[in-house]
């Protein structure tokens, strides 16, 4: 059988002033068709059981995270007392998988991210989950880099292993975590790279292997968490050892070092959305290449966005800006600046 972990502990700090502490940017409806998170549990569901999706996420996002799940059973709401990215949150979810069946498959995803071709989704989750399973690798989705980004990791492919198949499939020659622009660019000339798409597919003992392996700390502390899953002790134990635990994501502490990886090529559109510059990409423009949420006035302005919770927002005389309105906070920012909002948070928490 197979699992599905959502991963919705992160921060989204670069979508301030929307993402608060307590309700991220998973937590937000960006386009009016629910929010990143209820798509991505829809996205899933048309091939998992509700049963089989797990999602770990921070204490702090509890209420929001329990109000946008009521399909799925209260103990798949894993919680983690602090975020320690996304190595500890795998491999706390792949506790309780473990306990179902050691050799299940889990899929591992993103919760913040735009996919709208549901079926191609579907397919090639099952085409890496079908290798995860023939070869006892970790597997990736690569998506084809269309610029040298800094802010993803690649995957270097090796050998072919496409086959009959119709979704090409490669052996990994190595992963490299969000590298500097300047060796982005190499990647991109050499064609040969792909972006990890943040979804990852594996046994479960296989993935726990390659945490004793390459985290052995972690492993242990997981193992004593283990030991007390389903008794009272267990949030105490979780609290104490999760606090001490290191902070580090999948990527560096894995995915950078495992020798048994494979990729299989995501066809599908994609977008992580990773500032306000990427969902203004995904909104409707008007014929000045302005989009809004909601009530606006461009006048002698072009390509802006505005977002507003309530209440007009004007631009006049403005390019190429991103205006964010909501509640007591307001943004004005450069579009080429988009990815230096996670920096007012940086501040705001500094001064607090
Ligand atoms: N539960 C939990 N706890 N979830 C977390 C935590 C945590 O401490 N930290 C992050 N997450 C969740 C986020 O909410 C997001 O859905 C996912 O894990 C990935 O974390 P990001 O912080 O968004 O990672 P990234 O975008 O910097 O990089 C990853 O994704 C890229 C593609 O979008 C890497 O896997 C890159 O290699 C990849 O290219
Ligand atoms: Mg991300």
């Amino acid at each position: 059988n197979l699992y599905c972990l959502i991963m919705a502990g992160g921060s989204g700090t670069r979508f301030w002033p929307r993402s608060r502490t307590v309700k991220p940017k998973q937590y937000l409806d960006m386009f009016g068709e629910g929010s990143l998170l209820e798509s991505t549990i829809k996205r899933f569901s048309t091939f998992t059981e509700t049963d089989n999706i797990y999602i770990v996420s921070n204490k702090n996002q509890a209420t929001e995270l329990e109000k946008q799940t009521p399909e799925l059973p209260r103990e798949n709401l894993i919680y983690e007392p602090v975020g320690k990215n996304t190595l500890p949150c795998i491999g706390l979810a792949a506790l309780f998988a473990e306990k179902e069946n050691p050799e299940g498959i889990m899929v591992v995803s993103p919760s913040d991210h735009l996919v709208n071709d549901h079926a191609l989704f579907r397919d090639t989750v099952l085409a890496a989950s079908k290798i995860a399973s023939e070869k006892d690798g970790i597997v990736t989705i690569g998506i084809r880099p269309t610029f040298p980004a800094t802010g993803y990791g690649y995957v270097k492919t090796a050998e072919d292993i496409t086959g009959s198949e119709t979704i090409r499939q490669f052996k990994v020659d190595r992963f490299v975590e969000k590298p500097q622009l300047k060796t982005a660019k190499t990647y991109l000339e050499d064609g040969g790279y792909f972006w990890n798409s943040g979804l990852f597919v594996f046994k479960v003992s296989v993935f726990l292997e390659a945490v004793r392996e390459f985290a052995p700390a972690l492993y242990s502390d997981l193992r004593k968490i283990q030991a007390v899953i389903g008794k009272p002790s267990y949030p105490q134990t979780l609290d104490e050892i999760y606090r001490a635990v290191e902070s580090i994501s999948v990527d560096y502490g894995i995915m950078e070092h495992a020798r048994n990886i494979y990729m299989v090529e995501g066809n599908f559109d994609w977008n992580d959305l990773g500032s306000w510059q990427s969902v203004y990409q995904e909104e409707e423009k008007d014929e000045n290449g302005n989009a809004s949420n909601g009530e606006s006035i461009f006048l002698d302005a072009k390509n802006s966005y505005v977002f507003t919770d309530e209440g007009l927002v004007a631009l006049v005389g403005l390019d190429d800006v991103i205006v964010v309105r909501d509640g007591n906070a307001t943004l004005v920012c450069k579009k080429e600046n988009a990815q230096d909002v996670k920096k007012i948070v940086d501040q705001l928490k500094a001064e607090n």
